[in-house]
C-alpha cells in the first residue's frame, strides 16, 4: 500500500512518535474525508460555464464565496465564483480587454491573479500586491496583447498568506485564449474538454479546511481528486474521432502523472504554447500550476482508466528522525473513458503547430536561483518552529526587489533546488522556455518542476511588458510560507 501523507501521519502517530508531532498533528477533518470519499463517484463529465468576448471584450463579476456544492447526492462545502467550484471558464481572443469585477464575500483577504498571461502587473492589471478585505471590491482590466499566444491559462486568489486555502477550498477557474489556431479543421472537429483537476477535503463544514503545521510543510492534499468539481466522471467517446483534452493542475500541492489505459497522450501544447510538433507520451507530469494540451485517439473499444500514477515527490530531509519522511502521492483513477463505436481510429492531426512557434532566443545574462528549506528556529515546536521555505535563503517580502530585470532583455535562468522535496517553480507575467528539455516540454512554460537536489535551466525574455511581479513555488502552502520573491522589469 502506498504510503501517502496522511496515511504516514497516522503510522507515526501509532508507531509512537506522536510526542514528537504534536505540532504536526493531522487536521480533525481527515478521517470525515476519508470516509466520505466512497460512493462520491461516477458522475457524467460535465465542464464549467464558458463565457466569451464579444467585439473585443469580455466583461464579468467574479463572487467569491463560501457555498455548498453538488456532490453526488448530496452536497459539499466549498470557496465558489459565482456559486460553482471551478468557476466560469473566460475566453478571450488576443487583443482583447478582459475586465473582471472581483467581490470578496469571503472573511478574510482575497484578490485575482490570471496565472500564465502576458499582460501587465501594474495598476489595475494583473497586480498581486493589492489584497481586496472582506466585503471589498476590485476592478481588474487585463489587456491582452493582440500577439498572445493561444492556450489554456487560469485564475485563483493570490492574497499573500491565503493563497492555499483558498484554492484548495475551490476558487480557480480557466481562461481560455483562442485564436487562428484553433479554426483549423483537424481542432474544430475535435472534441474539446477542459480538466481542472482538484483536490478538495470534502464535508459538510469550513473544518474540512482545517490544516496542521505539518500538512503546510508538505503542501495539503485533500484525498479526493476531481475533475471540474466531479469525481472519477466518465467520459464516452467514439472510435473515429479526435478529443482534445487539456488540463489545468489547480490543486495546491498533488502532483499528477497522467497515464490512459491502452492509449497515447499526444501532447500539442504545454502551459502557453504550442509544441513544435505533437509529442506522443504514455504518461505526463503535471505538477501544481501546470498545463498541458494533449490529443487522443479513442482506438480500443471498452473502458479504459484515466489514472494519476504514484510519484514521490521528497521530503523534509529529516531521515531517521522522522520514519518514512516522503511525501507520496498515491496512484488513482482519475476519470473513465468509454469508447463506443466501429469506425477506425482518426489519424493525428499533424498541423496543430503555432507557425511562430518555438525559437530560443539568446541570452545577455544569467543568473542563478536557489530554492531551499531550513530549519526555522527550534524543533518543530509549534507554528513558531515551522521549517523554513525560501528562494535564495530568504522569504517573501513585498517591499524588497530581489530581481530587477532590463525590459527587453533576455535572461538564461539556473534554478537550483537543494532541498530534500520537489518544487514547482513558477514566474508571473513572463513565460520561458527550458533548456535541455524532453520534446514533450519544448513549449513557451510559466511552470516547471524543480526535483529535490536538482537544477533547471531556462530562458526568459522579459520583451513587451514592464512592471513589478513575482515568482515563487507553486506548492501553494509554501508560497504563503514566503517561498517567493519579488521581480521588477524596467527599461
Ligand atoms: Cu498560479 Cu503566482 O500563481
Ligand atoms: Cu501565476
Ligand atoms: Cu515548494
Amino acid at each position: 500500500m502506498p504510503l501517502t501523507r496522511r496515511r504516514f501521519l497516522r503510522l507515526t502517530g501509532l508507531a509512537g512518535v506522536a510526542g514528537v508531532l504534536s505540532a504536526c498533528s493531522r487536521s480533525p477533518s481527515a478521517s470525515t474525508a476519508d470516509s466520505n470519499t466512497v460512493g462520491a463517484g461516477g458522475g457524467t463529465f460535465s465542464q464549467p460555464d464558458r463565457v466569451m468576448s464579444s467585439n473585443g471584450r469580455l466583461e464579468i463579476t467574479l463572487r467569491a464565496e463560501a457555498n455548498q456544492v453538488p456532490w453526488g447526492s448530496s452536497q459539499r462545502y466549498a470557496y465558489t465564483y459565482n456559486g460553482t467550484s471551478p468557476g466560469p471558464t473566460l475566453q478571450v481572443r488576443p487583443g482583447d480587454q478582459l475586465v473582471v469585477h472581483l467581490h470578496n464575500g469571503l472573511d478574510v483577504d482575497t484578490n485575482l491573479h490570471t496565472h500564465g498571461l502576458h499582460v501587465s502587473p501594474m495598476g489595475d492589471g494583473d497586480n498581486v500586491f493589492v489584497p481586496v478585505p472582506p466585503g471589498g471590491s476590485r476592478t481588474y482590466r487585463y489587456d491582452i496583447p493582440s500577439d498572445h499566444r493561444s492556450g489554456l491559462f487560469w485564475y485563483h486568489p493570490h492574497a499573500h498568506g491565503h493563497v492555499a486555502k483558498q484554492v484548495a477550498a475551490g476558487l480557480a477557474g480557466s481562461i481560455i485564449v483562442v485564436d487562428g489556431i484553433d479554426e483549423i479543421p483537424a481542432l474544430l472537429g475535435s472534441t474539446e474538454r477542459i480538466w481542472v483537476l482538484s483536490d478538495p477535503v470534502i464535508g459538510e463544514d469550513d473544518g474540512v479546511l482545517a490544516v496542521s503545521a505539518m500538512d503546510q510543510m508538505f503542501g495539503r492534499q485533500g484525498d479526493t481528486i476531481t475533475v471540474n468539481g466531479i469525481a472519477q466522471p466518465e467520459i464516452v467517446a467514439e472510435a473515429g474521432t479526435v478529443e482534445r483534452w487539456r488540463f489545468v493542475n489547480a490543486s495546491p500541492s498533488r502532483y499528477y502523472r497522467l497515464s490512459l489505459d491502452s492509449h497515447q497522450l499526444h501532447v500539442i501544447a504545454t502551459d502557453g504554447g504550442r509544441l513544435p510538433a505533437p509529442v506522443a507520451v504514455d504518461e505526463l507530469l503535471l505538477s501544481p500550476g501546470e498545463r498541458s494540451e494533449v490529443l487522443v485517439i479513442p482506438a480500443a473499444r471498452g473502458t479504459h482508466r484515466l489514472r494519476t500514477l504514484r510519484y514521490d515527490r521528497g521530503g523534509m530531509g529529516m531521515g531517521g528522525m522522522m520514519g518514512g519522511d516522503s511525501v507520496v502521492d498515491p496512484e488513482a483513477l482519475v476519470a473513465l473513458v468509454t469508447v463506443n463505436g466501429d469506425r477506425p481510429p482518426a489519424s493525428l492531426p499533424e498541423s496543430v503547430v503555432d507557425p511562430r512557434s518555438v525559437s530560443l532566443p539568446s541570452p545577455s545574462g544569467s543568473r542563478v536561483i536557489e530554492l531551499g528549506m531550513g530549519m526555522g528556529g527550534g524543533m518543530m515546536g509549534g507554528r513558531g518552529g515551522m521549517m523554513s521555505f525560501t528562494i535564495d535563503g530568504q522569504t517573501f517580502d513585498p517591499d524588497r526587489t530581489d530581481i530587477a530585470a532590463g525590459l527587453g532583455t533576455v535572461e538564461e535562468w539556473e534554478i537550483r533546488n537543494t532541498s530534500p522535496m520537489d518544487h514547482p517553480f513558477h514566474l508571473h507575467v513572463w513565460p520561458f522556455l527550458l533548456l535541455d528539455a524532453p520534446p514533450s516540454h519544448r513549449g513557451w512554460k510559466d511552470t516547471v518542476n524543480i526535483p529535490a537536489g536538482s537544477s533547471v535551466r531556462i530562458v526568459v525574455p522579459f520583451f513587451e511588458i514592464p512592471g513589478r511581479s513575482v515568482y515563487h513555488c507553486h506548492i501553494l502552502d509554501h508560497e504563503d510560507l514566503g517561498m517567493m520573491g519579488v521581480i521588477d522589469v524596467a527599461a
